[in-house]
């Protein structure tokens, strides 16, 4: 039995960081969007075994690789009297290391397309569990295609809006290391005014430009202050008409949204170098966008 499907990007629209948490995570507050661009992903069931099967270099295909967890830990959690086995096509578009969450939402995928495949009839809370133990940024792909988080980034709720604009994408070619990005950050000059509650609002009003006035992210000054390259990038974007631009997650992608569509269209033609870096993408209104509806259908 083989099943395929599509798993999102997303961009962090804020991100506030409050303080260090006794377990070595930070405590956040954050908004999450998923954005276009996708990887794909091919489940084919076998007798056992977890097999990666990727073309593109660099990224790993042992143990290490998010998608070979997520299958793993379902064998582990749930007690199956016959061991299944999978193989999994992973072709990726989502640039890594990049604050693209596109490792994440690989492993949100994979979990809910082998709890179809594997007929394993878990809830979506039990999944998103099980999501949290693979990465902070894991449950918010089974939670919605917009929504907000806390707790180290884990702890999702759903925002309901139908509206749909551009975002443009810009990967500076290097990816960034999370670990680094958290351990070099500075919480006494995190912005305290810095609020999320005004971000919901206009995200949930589809008011894009002033969505683009209040878009912040406690992480930002970390990374343009070891990279000012990222800065001239997002220079470049608010000068494309953008309504706003920002470093997404701990980076190192760069996005900028757009509420007219043409201005987001002229500033990709402008600012894409042919070198793969650039993407013209638009947020994702609709789960079934991309999981097909059978990977819904929760017990
Ligand atoms: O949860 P995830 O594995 O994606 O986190 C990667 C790293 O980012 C963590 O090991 C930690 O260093 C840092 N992190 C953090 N606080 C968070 C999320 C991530 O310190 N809320």
């Amino acid at each position: 039995m083989k099943l395929s499907f599509k798993t999102p990007a997303k961009i962090n629209l804020g991100l506030h960081i409050s303080h260090k948490r006794e377990d070595g995570y930070h405590e956040l507050e954050t908004l999450l969007q998923m954005v276009s661009l996708y990887d794909s992903i091919e489940l084919e069931t076998l007798p056992s075994g977890i097999e990666l099967i990727c073309e593109q270099p660099g990224i790993p295909r042992d143990h290490t690789n998010l998608v070979v967890q997520a299958a793993q830990l379902l064998l582990d959690t749930c007690a199956l009297k016959e061991t299944p086995g999978v193989r999994i096509r992973l072709d990726k578009n989502i640039p890594s290391g990049a604050g693209l969450g596109g490792g994440s939402g690989n492993a949100a995928g994979v979990l809910m397309g082998l709890n179809v495949l594997w007929d394993l009839k878990m809830s979506r809370e039990n999944l998103a569990r099980l999501a949290a133990q693979l990465g902070s940024d894991v449950p918010f792909f089974l939670t919605a295609p917009r929504a907000f988080g806390k707790g180290r980034g884990d702890e999702m709720s759903a925002i309901q809006t139908v509206g749909k604009f551009k975002v443009l994408l810009v990967y500076p070619g290097f990816p960034i290391a999370t670990p680094w990005v958290y351990q070099n950050l500075n919480l006494k000059l995190t912005n305290p005014q810095n609020n999320i509650s005004i971000l919901k609002k206009f995200l949930s009003e589809s008011q894009v430009a002033e969505l683009g006035k209040h878009l912040f992210n406690d992480l930002e000054p970390v990374v343009v202050q070891r990279y000012p390259e990222i800065q001239a990038i997002k220079e470049d974007l608010l000068h494309s008409g953008a309504e706003g631009s920002l470093l997404s997650g701990s980076g190192s992608t760069v996005f900028a949204i757009y509420d007219n569509p043409d201005c987001a269209k002229s500033a990709y033609t402008k600012l894409n170098k042919g070198n793969g870096g650039v993407f013209l993408t638009e947020t994702v209104a609709c789960f079934s966008e991309f999981w097909p509806d059978e990977m819904l259908n929760y017990s």
